[in-house]
């Protein structure tokens, strides 16, 4: 069960490069499941037993099962779909002495920088394209080794190991090609995606890491992949709310975009993307707006992002007592300051809920001398006010374009997050 949760795991990210590939593989997993895909453009005509999802700017996604009509409240599990990348830049080719063809690319998110060096990376997200009258989206992932940010070799720094600070504009530039390649990122794309390059009038485009998933350690304890934040909440509470049946609320799977750069967009967690969907249900039930506010007071959320386990070479920077491991369970998060917004209420829920589940919990809390990160379930809040609780899974290299998690902790969130929703 383990070894197959984690393959499946390992395979959804890999078809899943970017937030908007990410959607597209979760709307395909509601879909096979009977799922009725809505549009935010048209009349929702929602029933009782009806299972339904939403998607907005093709990176955020809502799904949810209509129980019955006169549903307590709604349980909502949040996660998001960006990952820290490397964004392409407009008319990105830079020519490098008639020699070498380089991109230009800017940073997107908060990454470790260091760890993109010298690996084979490659370019995936979405073209719009001309199409006689009409403007088409197409998903595109180029899905081989195209690109490399070499480093600098240490004859040339002998400083290199004693601490680099990266400029983004001129060290993490990625290797295209060499000179007088006639080759365009822009050709390149329009013979794959088969249209004319003149049709291409716009991208968003993000490189990513080509390694695979990976399981290690003596006793193959480890699991390795890109995009483990966010992508292993988002896949193992999709998991949960698939295999669970809800009698009396309506549960919500929601993944939302932007996480990593502050979730102010249209398809984050600051928008009214899940509002306007949780008022669509209610009115499309025939409820009143007071009956709204009502089911907002008995309802819950799970705030999933991926959290700190203990590193083993850094002990000193976890709190001295609230640090989790790997394998042992979902991570709690608390925050005095609220950038998480669990509380005794939320936690006590939680907790009860795992036990429940016969699932593992742990706590997690910053050093008190660090500040730490943030997430989506405040900034959710200030929308949909409802008890939240914020939890992770334990990673460490948080972050990075390739991540480190146990093997045992996704099928905890499955277990919870089918409790949760059963
Ligand atoms: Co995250």
């Amino acid at each position: 069960m383990i070894q197959n949760l984690n393959e499946e795991l390992f395979s959804f990210i890999k078809k899943s490069p970017t937030g908007f590939h990410a959607v597209h593989e979760l709307a395909n997993y509601l879909t096979e499941a009977g799922f009725e895909r809505l549009a935010e453009g048209n009349t929702w005509n929602l029933a009782e037993g009806g299972k339904y999802f939403v998607t907005r700017n093709q990176s955020a996604i809502i799904a949810f099962k209509v129980s019955r009509k006169d549903y307590s409240g709604f349980h909502i599990a949040a996660s998001h779909s960006d990952s820290p990348s490397l964004k392409i830049k407009e008319d990105p080719e830079m020519n490098v002495e008639n020699q070498y063809v380089k991109l230009n690319v800017e940073k997107y998110g908060g990454m470790l920088c260091a760890p993109w060096f010298d690996r084979p990376l490659s370019v995936a997200g979405r073209i719009i394209v001309k199409d006689g009258n009409r403007l088409t989206t197409k998903l595109i992932n180029v899905d081989r080794d195209l690109l490399m940010i070499p480093n600098l070799a240490i004859h040339m720094n002998r400083e290199a190991n004693s601490g680099v600070s990266y400029n983004p504009q001129k060290d993490m530039l990625p290797l295209f090609s060499m000179g007088g390649s006639d080759v365009s990122l822009q050709k390149l794309l329009s013979t794959q995606l088969d249209v004319e390059e003149k049709d291409i009038l716009s991208h968003d485009l993000f490189l990513y890491n080509r390694m695979e998933g990976s399981i290690w350690g003596a006793e193959n304890e480890f699991a390795s992949s890109a995009r483990l934040d966010d992508l292993q909440c988002a896949f193992a509470s999709l998991k949960g709310f698939l295999g669970a049946q809800k009698q009396d609320c309506i549960a919500v799977h929601c993944v939302l975009d932007n996480e990593e750069v502050g979730s102010g967009t249209k398809q984050g967690a600051a928008s009214t993307f899940l509002k306007d969907t949780l008022l669509r249900i209610n009115s499309g039930l025939g409820r009143t707006y007071e009956e709204y506010l009502m089911t907002l007071a008995d309802s819950f959320m799970i705030s999933a992002d991926n959290a700190h386990a203990l590193h083993p070479n850094y002990t000193d920077k976890a709190d001295p007592v609230n640090h989790p491991l790997l394998n042992k369970g979902i991570v709690i998060k608390y925050n005095a300051n609220q950038k998480y917004c669990t509380d005794a209420v939320s936690a006590a829920v939680f907790k009860d809920l795992c036990d429940r589940a016969g699932v593992p919990w742990q706590t997690f809390v910053n050093r008190s001398d660090i500040p730490g990160g943030s997430t989506l379930g405040n900034i959710s809040n200030t929308q949909v006010p409802m008890n939240t609780v914020d939890i992770g899974l334990p990673q460490l290299s948080m972050h990075s374009p390739y991540e480190t998690a146990g093997v045992r902790d996704t099928e905890y969130f499955v277990k919870a997050a089918k409790e949760f929703f059963a």
